[in-house]
């Protein structure tokens, strides 16, 4: 037994004598486990966001049994606890608004509680970054366990997925499809477990803690529905009782140059927008210095590589068959640091060598992608001074440089009240911008970012146009979009003054976005505007209203950045 072993962190709980130590056993063995149990072994937590509000995470108690069947081959002992789960599609006013408080329960839960390592089990968009997050301020060894992407949605013959619910909904208003059909596509585009089968959020985050090294390699893209999935899981149920014994935590996976890995990787998928966010985020947590600009200087000249919705045409179960993420990360050979330590001990470069690439129509090269344009990039100008992004690979080749009036939206009831008014003063040039979806305005910052275009302009056959706001956008979206305007309107920067018929230009190319405007009228008018009113004046909305940092910043609360470790605290008894 090395040195380690014999101070596992569960030993101050298991491992005691007298009151103390029966107090931690015997209510432990109401279970129906044997004294042996507690002899030592690494005490696995398996942190679930099952839950059947959580439709995407809905197989998750399945997949535990699996990483269970992992960790008691290795000789742990694994104990399966709850978190808050969050639906990306049920809960309101939005997921992300409980990113945070789901971290603190994550965080808590695992420093409460005698464990040595952790899987965790992650799926649904915002459920992934907030165990991630909360892992990082113990910093236990911890992998995780994705749920897996759904199957491909078939519906008349077509492949769907979660990226055509923005087609449909511009179809309904359009007329050209009814709520009756739309009823019948809902249960052909969520067939099997999992989550959404696009390049979305989930799908992103999947990719980023591979990209990362917290899982093992090929967790991104296996389906829910494959019983490869139950493999891996029970594979990484084996894996952390080792990682426990070598002593392999978050901060020595979570190095700098993981985080610009994991960059490189999402720029040449075409992930989601929220990534930025989520990873800033995560780095708060562990400590790696990482900024807006960051994503700029490592994603500029890395091009879209795969063909995945929603800046391409195929599935995540296609991106599985054609190799997975480890064929994507070969393709990126010469650009990735190939030297990072992942969870499995090995480095990315042992992980991607033997990958094999089976589908060039989902896999391209580098030298001839599907889309040079990069998968993210960072804006900045007088209309968001701490910067904004947009996702050039999902967004229109001739709006990339382009100069329109601002059509105003002060918030999103003001949009869809006026939005589809014939007496709207839109035409195709125009700048939609809408303010107070903010991480503080909305508040939680709701994915509204894409709003859907005036009826009128959809009518004469218009299908995208450049919208702005402080909002964001799902991970399955699409369009010239500009997101996480900094500061946001509720904070009474430049943004928050933007009015009706002000020029705005973006320029992508150049990754700026001005209004002609100069700073004097700009301050002549935050001088002049109200602020508005708190959302909340009690409870958790009110403390994150009250500590939630801006959107550059990850949108962690300010209390949270950092980390506390795995210091056992003071006994209960
Ligand atoms: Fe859960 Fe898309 S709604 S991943
Ligand atoms: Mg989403």
């Amino acid at each position: 037994m090395d040195e380690h072993e014999k101070n596992l962190r569960s030993s101050q709980w298991f491992g005691r004598t007298g009151k103390d130590g029966f107090i931690y056993r015997a209510w432990m063995k109401n279970q129906g486990i044997p004294d042996y149990e507690f002899n030592n072994k690494p005490i696995i937590g398996i942190c679930n966001t099952w839950s059947e509000l959580t439709p995407c995470n809905g197989h998750f108690r399945e997949l535990a049994q699996s990483v269970k069947r992992g960790i008691l081959e290795a000789g742990g002992f694994p104990v399966e606890f709850p978190v808050m789960s969050m639906g990306e599609t049920l809960v309101k006013p939005t997921a992300m608004l409980f990113r945070n408080l789901a971290s603190m329960d994550v965080e808590e839960s695992i420093r409460a509680n005698p464990l040595d390592g952790v899987v965790l089990l992650c799926g649904c968009d915002k459920t992934t970054p907030s165990l991630v997050m909360g892992a990082c301020s113990v910093d236990l060894p911890t992998i995780v366990v994705s749920g897996g992407p759904m199957l491909t949605g078939r519906y008349k013959g077509k492949s769907i997925g979660t990226s055509d619910v923005w087609r449909y909904h511009d179809d309904v208003r359009e007329g050209k499809l009814e709520d009756r059909e739309l009823r019948s596509i809902e249960a052909a585009m969520c067939r099997s477990d999992g989550h959404c089968a696009v390049m979305g959020t989930a799908s992103s985050m999947a990719c980023m803690v591979e990209a990362l090294g917290l899982s093992l390699p090929e967790n991104a893209a296996i389906p829910a529905a494959d019983s490869r999935r139950k493999v891996l899981a029970q594979l990484s149920g084996l894996r952390i009782v080792e990682m426990v014994k070598e002593n392999l935590r978050l901060s020595d996976i979570l190095t700098r140059k993981a985080f610009e890995n994991a960059i490189k990787v999402n720029a040449a998928i075409g992930g989601s927008t929220n990534f930025v966010i989520h990873l800033l985020a995560i780095a708060g947590r562990i400590g790696v210095p990482l900024t807006l600009e960051d994503f700029n200087q490592l994603s500029a000249n890395i091009p879209l590589i795969t063909n995945l919705q929603p800046a391409g045409e195929y599935f995540m179960e296609d991106l599985f068959y054609a190799g997975g993420l480890p064929a994507v990360q070969k393709e990126l050979r010469d650009i990735l640091h190939k030297d990072c330590i992942t969870a499995n001990g090995r480095t990315i470069r042992e992980n991607f060598e033997n990958a094999q690439k089976y589908d060039p129509d989902i896999i391209a090269t580098v030298n001839a992608p599907f889309n040079k344009a990069t998968g993210l990039a960072i804006l900045s100008g007088n209309v968001c001074e701490n910067g904004a992004v947009i996702k050039p690979s999902a967004a229109s080749a001739h709006l990339m440089k382009h100069t329109g009036k601002a059509v105003v939206f002060e918030n999103i009831e003001d949009y869809k009240l006026r939005i589809d008014s014939t007496a709207l003063e839109v035409d195709e040039n125009s700048v939609l911008v809408l303010k107070h979806v903010g991480p503080k305005g909305y508040p939680g910052m709701p994915e509204v970012g894409n709003m859907g275009l005036p009826k009128k302009l959809l009518a004469k056959g218009v299908k995208d146009m450049v919208r702005i706001s402080d909002g964001r956008m799902s991970g399955t979206g699409f369009g010239t979009v500009v997101l996480h305007a900094s500061p946001e309107a509720a904070m009474g920067g430049n943004f928050s003054v933007i009015q009706n018929g002000d020029l705005i230009t973006l320029d992508v190319p150049n990754r700026t976005l001005m209004v002609n405007l100069t700073q004097e009228e700009l301050d002549r008018r935050k001088k002049e505007r109200k602020a508005q009113p708190p959302i909340s004046d009690r409870g958790y909305v009110a403390l994150y209203c009250n500590h939630v940092q801006q959107a550059h910043l990850g949108a962690d609360m300010d209390f949270l950045v950092g980390k506390s470790g795995d210091k056992v605290s003071r006994d209960s008894h």
